[in-house]
C-alpha cells in the first residue's frame, strides 16, 4: 500500500503497461510502442492518444495544420518569459506560462469534449514554443518564430538552435517524443487526473502534472543522469562510482521502475538504440559512459535503466542544455496528460481516498497561558 504500489486507481483505455512472459509491454490505445516507434510520428501519436484511433490521411493533415497554426505565443506570454529571472528552472517557467495561458482563456472551465480537445491541441502546439523562447531569452538571443512547414520535432529544434536540424536530429527527437508521450498512471498523470476529478480547468490539471514531473524520482531524473555522466567523465570510472554510491545507500538516477521492476522498460530498448545511433554519428562519449554505468548498476544491484537513463545521452547529442531535459519530456508527455484529463472529465468521480490515521488521539487542549 505504501506509495499506492499495485493499487488500481482508475480505468483507462489510453495506455496499457504490463509485464508479460518476462517482457515489458507498453501499448498506446492498443498499438505496441515498438511498432509506433518504427512507423509513426509524434503528431500521429498525439492524435491517437487524444481521439482513440489512428487518423485517416485527411484527418492527419488537418490535425498537423492545426497544431502548426497554434504554435505562436500571445505577446503577453512572451512578456512573461522576458520578465522571469533567467536562472528560473525552465520547468518552473513552463508551469507558470501554462497558468498564464489559462488566465487568458475566457472559457477556461470544462464545458465539452470539443472544447477540451481544442485546449489540448493549443497546449501541445505551444509547449515547444514556450521552452525554446525562454531558452533564447535567457541566453540573450533573438526569438526564432515557429514555422508552419516544419514537423513538431523539426520546428522545436529550429526554434531552439536557430537553424533547421538535420534529418537524423529531427527524426531522433520525434522518436523521443513518441516514447515519452504516454505512460498510464505515472505520478504526473495521476496528479493531472486528481485535479480533473474536481472538474478543475485543463490548465490547472496540466500545471499539477508539470509540477509533479520535475521531481527527481520522476522526469527530473534525466537531468540528474546527465550530472552523473559528467561526474563520471570516462567509462572506466563508472564501476567505482556506482559501487561507492550504492555503498553509501544512494540512488543511481535513471534506474529502477515501479511497474517494470526486473524487466527492461520497452522505451529504454528503443532509446538505447537511438542513443547508440546518435553516438556513432556525433559524440560517442556519453553513450559509452552510460553503457558502463548500466553494466555496473546491474552487477551491484540488479537494477535496469528506465526511460530517463538513455534520454540523457540522446539529448546531449541533440545539443539540448541539461536543464531543458525535463522540458523535452513534458513536450512529449503533454498529449498523454491531455488525453487523461479528458478521459477523467468524461467518466468522472471525485478522487478522494482515505488515509490511515497514525497520530495522537483525544489530547487535552492546554490554553497558551498555561503553557511554558
Ligand atoms: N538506485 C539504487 N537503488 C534503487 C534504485 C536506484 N535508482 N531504485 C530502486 N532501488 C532499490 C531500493 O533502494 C530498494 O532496495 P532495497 O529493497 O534493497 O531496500 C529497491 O530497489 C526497491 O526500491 P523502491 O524505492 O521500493 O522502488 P519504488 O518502486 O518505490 O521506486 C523509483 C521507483 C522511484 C523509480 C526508484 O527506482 C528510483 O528512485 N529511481 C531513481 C530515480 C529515477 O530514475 N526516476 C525516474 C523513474 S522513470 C520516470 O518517472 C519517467
Amino acid at each position: 500500500m505504501s506509495g499506492l504500489e499495485d493499487v488500481v486507481a482508475c480505468e483507462t483505455s489510453i495506455c496499457r503497461i504490463a509485464v508479460e512472459e518476462d517482457r515489458g509491454v507498453l501499448e498506446y490505445r492498443g498499438y505496441d510502442i515498438h511498432e509506433l516507434a518504427k512507423n509513426s510520428s509524434y503528431e500521429e501519436v498525439a492524435f491517437l492518444l487524444l481521439f482513440g484511433d489512428l487518423p485517416s490521411k485527411s484527418e492527419f493533415e488537418s490535425f498537423k495544420e492545426e497544431l502548426a497554426m497554434k504554435r505562436e505565443l500571445p505577446p503577453q506570454i512572451i512578456g512573461l518569459l522576458t520578465h522571469l529571472p533567467p536562472f528560473t528552472h525552465p520547468m518552473v517557467v513552463l508551469r507558470t506560462a501554462i497558468s498564464y495561458l489559462g488566465s487568458m482563456d475566457k472559457h477556461i472551465q470544462y464545458k465539452s469534449h470539443e472544447r477540451s480537445i481544442e485546449k489540448s491541441i493549443s497546449l501541445i502546439a505551444k509547449f515547444p514554443t514556450i521552452v525554446a523562447y525562454f531558452h533564447r531569452i535567457r541566453t540573450g538571443q533573438n526569438l526564432i518564430h515557429p514555422r508552419e512547414d516544419l514537423s513538431h520535432a523539426e520546428n522545436f529544434l529550429y526554434m531552439l538552435h536557430g537553424e533547421e536540424p538535420t534529418e537524423t536530429m529531427a527524426k531522433s527527437l520525434d522518436l523521443d517524443f513518441i516514447l515519452h508521450a504516454e505512460h498510464e498512471l505515472n505520478a504526473s498523470t495521476f496528479a493531472a487526473r486528481i485535479a480533473a476529478s474536481t472538474l478543475a480547468d485543463m490548465y490547472a490539471c496540466i500545471v499539477a502534472a508539470t509540477g509533479t514531473l520535475l521531481g527527481p524520482l520522476h522526469g527530473g531524473a534525466s537531468q540528474k543522469v546527465m550530472e552523473m555522466l559528467r561526474e563520471v567523465a570516462v567509462p572506466w570510472r563508472a564501476e567505482s562510482y556506482v559501487r561507492e554510491k550504492l555503498e553509501n545507500g544512494e540512488r543511481i538516477m535513471g534506474f529502477g521502475h515501479r511497474v517494470y521492476r526486473k524487466v527492461m522498460d520497452p522505451r529504454t530498448i528503443e532509446l538505447k538504440i537511438l542513443a547508440k545511433k546518435l553516438a556513432d554519428e556525433k559524440n560517442p562519449k556519453w553513450y559509452q559512459i552510460s553503457e558502463a554505468i548500466e553494466e555496473a548498476v546491474y552487477k551491484y544491484k540488479g537494477l535496469l535503466p528506465n526511460v530517463d537513463f538513455y534520454s540523457a545521452s540522446v539529448y546531449a547529442n541533440l545539443g539540448i542544455p541539461d536543464d531543458l531535459f525535463v522540458n523535452i519530456f513534458a513536450i512529449g508527455r503533454i498529449s498523454g496528460w491531455c488525453a487523461h484529463v479528458i478521459e477523467q472529465y468524461e467518466n468522472n468521480r471525485l478522487i478522494r481516498p482515505r488515509a490511515e490515521y497514525v497520530g495522537s488521539q483525544q489530547r487535552r487542549y492546554v490554553p497558551l497561558s498555561d503553557r511554558e
